[in-house]
């Protein structure tokens, strides 16, 4: 079965109204042809512009993060529905970034998660493992926690609207990018824990992103891999010759 391939960019705290309405509008003619869905995470003050550009067009807007509440008391944080509100899609949700330096647990991402679905918005639930735990052997151990805890108390009808992004946090930022192969066996794994969990016609149907120093050199290797449904771009995203040539990679092996 083939899967929908999705190439998404995160733009992390980078961009002005300016910067980003003109990107998408000269990114829209680039992603008009690609085989992929084509994403943008983009910081929260430039959603609504964002997604102004992007109507129309094959590109989709979302965002990087969100609270778990509906709305509250809860002074500087952002509710789905006002994301949604704004124009986006989907949401980012439990990035490394956002777990490493904004201490972000994983009951706090799976009360997110739920309320990213209530609101209508397609959670993108990021996992991946640190250097430390990849030496200690613990890649699959802290995978299967992540997933469990984030998303592991969804009925199958929920887990089929949602995608993963694996991110192993070594390869964040790094240029170090984990090769196609150990990229593949990791998605492979993740593949087969939501087989357990709801059945093999929903894990086949989850599209599991990789992310880590993703660039115009390595997209095509890593989206010839089975279980490598597509990309969380961050660095080269913000760059429209970079990610252009990204959205556009030449898949060398597609399954049919
Ligand atoms: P990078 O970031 O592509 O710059 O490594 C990926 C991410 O953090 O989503």
């Amino acid at each position: 079965m083939s899967r929908q391939k999705v190439i998404c960019g995160n733009w992390k705290m980078y961009k002005t109204l300016e910067e980003a309405a003109s990107f998408v509008k000269s990114l829209a003619p680039l992603a008009a042809e690609s085989q992929a869905l084509v994403y943008l995470a983009v910081p929260f003050t430039v959603i609504a512009a964002a997604a102004r550009e992007a109507a129309n067009t094959s590109i989709t807007i979302g965002a990087q993060n969100m609270n778990d509440a509906s709305e509250g008391a809860f002074t500087g944080e952002i509710a789905g529905k006002m994301l949604k509100d704004a124009g986006a899609s989907f949401v980012l949700l439990g990035h490394s970034e956002r777990r490493r330096y904004f201490f972000e647990t994983d009951e706090f991402i799976n009360k997110k998660v739920h309320r990213a679905l209530q609101d209508g918005l397609q959670p993108i639930l990021c996992v991946g493992e640190t250097l430390e735990e990849k030496e200690a052997g613990r890649t699959e151990e802290i995978l299967e926690k992540q997933l469990q805890d984030g998303i592991g108390d969804l009925e199958s009808s929920a887990a089929s609207k949602l995608m993963i992004a694996y991110e192993p946090v070594w390869a964040i930022g790094t240029g170090q990018t984990a090769t196609p192969e150990i990229a593949q066996n990791v998605h492979l794994h993740c593949r087969r824990w939501l087989a357990a969990k709801w059945g093999e016609e929903t894990a086949e149907s989850v599209a599991i992103l990789y992310g880590g120093s993703v660039k115009p050199e390595n997209i095509s290797d890593l989206m010839a891999e089975p279980d490598i449904d597509g990309a969380l771009v961050g660095a080269a995203s913000l760059k429209l010759e970079l990610f252009s040539k990204i959205v556009n990679y030449i898949a060398k092996d597609i399954e049919t």
